[in-house]
């Protein structure tokens, strides 16, 4: 009895001593080849082992697919050829999807295995994402306009690119008069406009806005961004935050100006909170004043912030100018009110103890996280 020769020696044979000759016995000795191929495929359960396979079967150099074509196909006589082509070209598919499969089935496995290393625990806390906050002057802006809401005062809004009428002239200021040189103002060189507009330099304008369009009595606080020619320094910036306010009724007096000043300061500032009215000119209040704030930076001992006097210049304000009412068509001999225009920024950095006023301008989150709320 002769032993039966591995199917993997015959591949080293050419196919003059294989002994077969029919279609038949060509396609038996592919299946045996293709048997051995899945065997081998079984076994392995690595990326490398599955190159190894490959290389093995399917590599140009010494691939069983590459030695049974030069083995068996090329030498084999002309009625054998078409079997050995046919049958070759359907065992180098086979090993072709037995090699993609098994890829597949490694690779699901690896997936799996990765998914079971991540086991997500649910009872673990998250991440809570780092998320934004309302800038501190934001927040001082509220926490002002709260305080006049609780007085009985509304909060209005108005445009920040004004016209010089109501920045200048309806606020007592007509076209050349000194004052306007009060403010550092930056004009808007449009082409073709009728009137010249400019960055508004204060929230006053808002004063004449809101009497235009409403009968007395008004209380009104406007808070919102103001531009000026100003040079930077610790305490200016040439945007920066104004919170104008406007009361306006019959038998308004200077007292109540200094009551709702005085009473809104110590609310926000707290009771230890000093001021002090100083004498003071605007064109569009007579009789005016300047309200300083103690200087919470330094104690009052002197900063750079208070310019190394204990005060702050906080607040200007005074009673509205009779002719004020006469662009608005207010009645000068039954009314009266007060105005005030407050530097937001400033309180701010009383009370925080900020002393730069640039600090609010820089995005420095490191700056701006401490005052997360
Ligand atoms: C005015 O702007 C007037 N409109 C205020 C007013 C309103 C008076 C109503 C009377 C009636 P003044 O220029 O002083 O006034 O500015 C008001 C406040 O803004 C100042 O007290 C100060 O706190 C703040 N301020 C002024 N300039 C700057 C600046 N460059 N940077 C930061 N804050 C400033």
């Amino acid at each position: 009895m002769t032993k039966e020769i591995d199917i993997l020696e015959k591949t080293k044979l050419p196919f003059s001593e294989l002994g077969v000759s029919s279609g038949s016995e060509i396609e038996e000795l592919f299946r045996k080849l293709l048997q051995k191929a899945e065997g081998e495929a079984k076994s392995i359960s690595t990326e490398e082992q599955l190159e190894e396979l490959r290389i093995r079967w399917l590599g140009r150099k010494r691939g069983v697919l590459t030695l049974v074509t030069e083995n068996w196909l090329v030498p084999a006589p002309p009625p054998s050829k078409p079997w050995v082509g046919t049958y070759l070209n359907w065992f180098k598919e086979q090993l072709a999807n037995l090699v993609g499969y098994r890829e597949h089935a490694i690779r699901t496995l690896a997936e799996q295995e990765v998914r079971e290393a991540h086991v997500v625990d649910l009872t673990l806390p998250g991440n809570i994402p780092s998320h934004g906050a309302r800038h501190l002057i934001t927040q001082t802006m509220e926490e002002i306009c709260d305080i006049f809401l609780r007085l009985g005062f509304s909060v209005v809004e108005g445009p920040e690119i004004e016209t010089a009428y109501y920045n200048f002239e309806a606020l007592n200021m007509p076209a050349h008069h000194p004052a306007r040189d009060m403010w550092d103002t930056l004009y808007l060189n449009l082409p073709g406009g009728a009137e010249p507009l400019l960055l508004r330099t204060h929230t006053s304008p808002m004063q004449i806005r809101v009497m235009e369009k409403q009968k007395p009595p008004v209380r009104v606080v406007v808070p919102g961004k103001v531009y000026r020619h100003d040079n930077p320094d610790a305490s200016h910036s040439f945007m920066f935050h104004q919170i104008e306010g406007l009361a306006v009724d019959r038998d308004i007096t200077f007292g109540d100006l200094k009551g709702v000043l005085d009473h809104f300061l110590r609310e926000f500032f707290g009771p230890q909170t000093r001021t002090r009215f100083v004498p003071s000119y605007f064109p569009f209040t007579e009789p005016s004043a300047d309200v300083h704030g103690s200087c919470h930076v330094c104690g009052s001992a002197g900063c750079r912030v208070c310019k190394f006097t204990g005060w702050i210049e906080l607040v200007g304000c005074g009673m509205v100018d009779p002719n004020v009412y006469g662009f608005v068509g207010y009645d000068a001999q039954e009314l009266s009110g007060f105005a005030f225009g407050m530097g937001v920024d400033r309180f701010a950095m009383l009370k925080y103890g900020i002393d730069d006023i640039q600090l609010f301008f820089q995005n420095d989150v490191r700056f701006l996280m401490q005052f997360r709320r």
